[in-house]
C-alpha cells in the first residue's frame, strides 16, 4: 500500500509547520505506522530558508520526545505534485498555496483545523514560551483527527492502533 504522504505548511516554517510535523512522526512512531505515512513541513515564505526550527519549538519537541532533523525550506512546485495532503495553518497560508499550486497540482489542499471545523492554530512565533507547548497539543489532537480519516480512507478501517 503507498504511504499517504503529507506535507505541513506554515509562513516560516520554525514554528507551526515542524511542531505539526514532530507531532505526525511521534503518533506514527507510536503507534507502528511508520511505513502507512510519510510527512514533512515548508514554508510559504524564504525568511527563515536553512534554518533548524525555533528554539522554543525544539525544547517543546525535545519533551515530548518528538524531535527531528529539521532545515526550514519554502514550498517548491513539485511538492503539489508529490504529496498527497498540503494542510496549511490559517488562511493566508491556504490563499498562498491556492496561488502557487501549479496546474498539474494533485495534492489536496485544506485548513490543519479541518477537523474542529475551521479557525486557527495559536502561531507560538508572536506569543511567549507557554504558547509553543499550547500549539504543539493543538495540532496532536488535529493530527490525530487526521490520521484517522486517512486511515479510514486508505482501507476503510476507523482503527487507529
Ligand atoms: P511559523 O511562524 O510560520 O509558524 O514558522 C513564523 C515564523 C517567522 C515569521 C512569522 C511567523 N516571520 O515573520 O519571520
Amino acid at each position: 500500500m503507498n504511504p499517504t504522504r503529507v506535507l505541513f505548511i506554515c509562513l516560516g516554517n520554525i514554528c507551526r509547520s515542524p511542531l505539526a510535523e514532530g507531532a505526525a512522526r511521534k503518533l506514527v512512531r507510536d503507534r507502528g505506522l511508520e511505513d502507512r505515512f510519510r510527512f514533512d513541513s515548508a514554508a510559504t515564505a524564504g525568511y527563515h530558508e536553512g534554518e533548524p526550527y525555533d528554539p522554543r519549538v525544539g525544547a517543546v519537541l525535545q519533551k515530548y520526545d518528538a524531535g527531528f532533523e529539521h532545515r526550514a525550506r519554502r514550498i517548491r512546485p513539485e511538492d503539489f505534485r508529490a504529496f498527497d495532503w498540503i494542510l496549511g495553518m490559517d488562511e493566508e497560508n491556504l490563499r498562498d498555496l491556492r496561488r502557487m499550486a501549479p496546474a498539474d497540482a494533485a495534492a489536496q489542499i485544506a485548513l490543519v483545523t479541518e477537523p474542529w471545523g475551521g479557525g486557527r492554530v495559536t502561531d507560538p512565533y508572536y506569543e511567549g514560551d507557554w504558547a509553543c507547548e499550547q500549539t504543539y497539543l493543538e495540532l496532536e489532537d488535529l493530527v490525530e483527527r487526521w490520521l484517522e480519516r486517512w486511515l479510514e480512507e486508505a482501507d476503510g478501517s476507523t482503527e487507529t492502533a
